[in-house]
């Protein structure tokens, strides 16, 4: 790192471990079981290689596009992560207030700890996504759902992967519980309180139950529309489309959920082509460098997710550290463009990725 303070979403990861106490740490950084997919995502992009062209005019570069029609700064949006007043004081307003400066979109979980109509009142010119867990308490979910669409939110994402928690080791080990003064709105009004509560009691709030015949029925009278997050197969693909989700996200929690599933690089190409142009697809896990947005470009997401890089930054430095890396990761995004041999997202193809290592023998 460098003595003038962190350069990469690495230098702010080992500078938050230094900064966070062990259970926040261990609750943060940590996957499920082994830990073979937390490792997998991060590893798994450099498995590609950049296929670059040359002599193209780089002169001027635009890394801004779009997610469901909404203008973003670059293809990486924030990923929802619970509990970002164990990182900052001001949590999940800190977040927002970084993402709207860097001219992206947050997505607040439904564990955070600011209700989603609080999060739009104090910051409503911040652009947001709802991710929302469909609980096992209906007057929970209309609440959420409601602050949602009265927060003037874009989009909800459903998360599906989570109908329990995987086995966290690591917050067994620490005794995790989430700390004295802590609130989570959701938690509170299913549980009466959060103070005190392990993640095994705040993810029983999650309905297991829900099914395809479930969602399609949300998707068919929500006033938004529900991305779906946490697929990994085509077969799951193809019943989001049919079902009426509006996007998706390939996702395994960031290896949090059940260990020893595919990498999300790995997992994206066969649900891109299941998908077939149908909804826009989307991507998290393990990016934490530019060239890990433009390798999921070329193998057809729409754009990332990004989610414990930002929590090392709100660490380190609250709003202020979590804008330093979204802006680190647009830098690094925007030389790594214009070296491909393109001025845009939209120029990135297929073409411009290979896996990487030498030619299959013909
Ligand atoms: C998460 N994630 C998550 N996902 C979700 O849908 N709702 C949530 O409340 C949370 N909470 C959460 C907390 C923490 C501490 C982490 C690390 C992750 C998963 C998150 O949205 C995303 O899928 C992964 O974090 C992406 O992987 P990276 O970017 O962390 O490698
Ligand atoms: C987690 C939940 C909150 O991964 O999604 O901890």
């Amino acid at each position: 790192m460098s003595d003038l303070g962190p350069v990469s979403t690495a230098d702010y990861e080992a500078r938050a471990a230094e900064l966070l106490p062990e259970g926040t740490l261990g609750y943060y950084a940590g996957g499920a079981g082994s830990e073979l997919t937390l490792a997998a995502n991060v590893e798994a992009w450099g498995r590609y290689a950049l296929r670059p062209r040359m002599l193209v005019d780089v002169a001027e570069v635009d890394t801004s596009t779009t997610a469901l029609g909404s203008e973003i700064s670059f293809p990486a949006l924030a990923a929802p992560t619970a509990l970002h007043r164990l990182a900052t004081a001001r949590g999940e307003l800190a977040t927002a207030e970084a993402c709207a400066e860097a001219g992206t979109i947050m997505t607040l979980s439904t564990l955070a700890t600011i209700g989603p109509a609080e999060l739009a009142a104090a910051a409503p010119e911040a652009p947001r996504w709802f991710q929302l867990y469909r609980t096992r308490e209906p007057a929970v979910n209309e609440s959420l759902v409601a602050g949602a669409v009265e927060g003037g939110y874009q989009a909800i994402v459903l998360t599906v992967d989570a109908p329990r928690p995987g086995l966290r080791e690591r917050d067994v080990r620490t005794g995790f519980r989430v700390p004295p003064g802590v609130d989570m709105p959701a938690v509170s009004s299913a549980l009466g309180r959060s103070e005190g509560v392990t993640v095994e009691e705040f993810f029983s709030i999650v309905d297991p139950a829900l099914t395809w015949e479930g969602f399609a029925e949300m998707a068919e009278a929500s006033p938004l529309p529900i991305l779906l997050k946490g697929l990994l197969t085509a077969e799951d693909a193809a019943l989001a489309c049919e079902h009426g989700a509006s996007g998706v996200i390939v996702s395994n929690h960031g290896g949090r959920q059940l260990d020893g599933v595919q990498a999300t690089a790995f997992a994206l190409p066969e649900i891109v082509a299941a998908v077939d142009g149908r909804l826009e697809v989307f991507v998290d896990g393990g990016i934490r460098r530019g060239r890990d947005i433009l390798v999921a470009l070329a193998l057809g997401a729409r754009a990332v997710l990004v989610g414990r890089p930002i929590l090392w930054g709100l660490a380190v430095g609250g709003r202020e550290g979590a804008l330093a890396v979204l802006a680190r990761l647009q830098a690094e995004f925007a030389t790594d463009l214009a070296l491909l041999g393109c001025s845009s997202p939209a120029a990135v193809s297929a073409g411009h990725v290979e896996p990487a290592g030498p030619a299959a023998q013909a």
